[in-house]
């Protein structure tokens, strides 16, 4: 009977010790990843992203490190913004400049700087009126994301933009539109959240189909 209970002892040890071990690589690799990626995110980014992602740095550019975008964003969709880039903004395409490897580490650096598990509602299916939408993005967007979505500078992105629209699902840009991004302009625009605007989740449908309507 000590004998088996021994063994046991001695099988349990060994499984906390494999487990420890196994962490340890999968997080120092990890952390390696991220490391890299912080240098050439201060290299590249940071003149524009700003420090940690905040956003504002010397040149225009926007803050990336706010849950409500980090929430939104799988590595994949992050990955291709940095890759492809934004035509005619200021977001130049990486993809000629840094391999596919350094692109993931900047992605696991940006990655690092969620803290919070956020599950965003939205409707199932986001199919609305093109025409109310126009005149509800003219009433309440424009003067910050410019006529038609091409953008002002400093004040909103360019939601017309074709790299913008092709990586970038109607549900993403709902939840973008509907919570906003704090510590940004960008206020909720969702009825019952604290945004200056207050509107039904038809409107913020109507208004996310005229958006999706400017992709050329
Ligand atoms: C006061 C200015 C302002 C107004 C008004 C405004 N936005 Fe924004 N919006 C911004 C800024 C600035 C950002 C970028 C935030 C950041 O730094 O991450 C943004 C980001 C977004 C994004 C995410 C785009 C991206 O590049 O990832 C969407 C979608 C969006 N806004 C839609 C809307 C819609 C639709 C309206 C009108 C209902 C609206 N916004 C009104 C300033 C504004
Ligand atoms: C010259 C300034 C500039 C540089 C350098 C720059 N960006 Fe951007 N970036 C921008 C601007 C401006 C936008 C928003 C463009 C628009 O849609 O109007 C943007 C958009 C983005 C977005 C999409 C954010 C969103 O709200 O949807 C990501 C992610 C991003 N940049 C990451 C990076 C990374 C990573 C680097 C460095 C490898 C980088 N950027 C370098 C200016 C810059």
């Amino acid at each position: 009977m000590k004998k088996i209970l021994y063994g046991l002892y001695i099988v349990i040890i060994i499984g906390i010790i494999i487990c420890i071990v196994n962490s340890n690589i999968f997080s120092s690799k990890n952390g390696k990843a991220i490391a890299a990626g912080e240098k050439i995110y201060n290299k590249q980014c940071l003149i524009c992203h700003g420090e940690n992602g905040k956003g504002e740095g010397k040149n225009a550019g926007t803050a990336i490190n706010n849950q409500q975008y980090l929430n939104t964003v799988n590595d994949t969709d992050i990955f291709n913004s940095v890759k492809f880039g934004r035509e005619g903004t200021g977001m130049p395409s990486y993809g000629p400049r840094l391999s596919d490897e350094e692109l993931n580490n900047v992605v696991a650096y940006i990655r690092n700087w969620q803290s919070e598990e956020i599950n965003f509602e939205a409707p199932k299916t986001i199919a609305g009126n093109i025409v109310n939408g126009e005149k509800l993005y003219n009433l309440y967007c424009i003067n910050c994301h410019g006529e038609a979505g091409s953008g002002k500078l400093k004040m909103g992105t360019a939601l017309a933009n074709r790299q913008y629209l092709k990586y970038t699902t109607d549900k993403q840009i709902w939840i973008s539109t509907a919570y906003g991004r704090d510590g940004t302009r960008m206020a909720p625009t969702l009825k019952g959240l604290d945004g200056v605007r207050q509107l039904q989740e038809k409107e913020i449908t109507d208004i996310v189909t005229y958006i999706r309507s400017l992709e050329r």
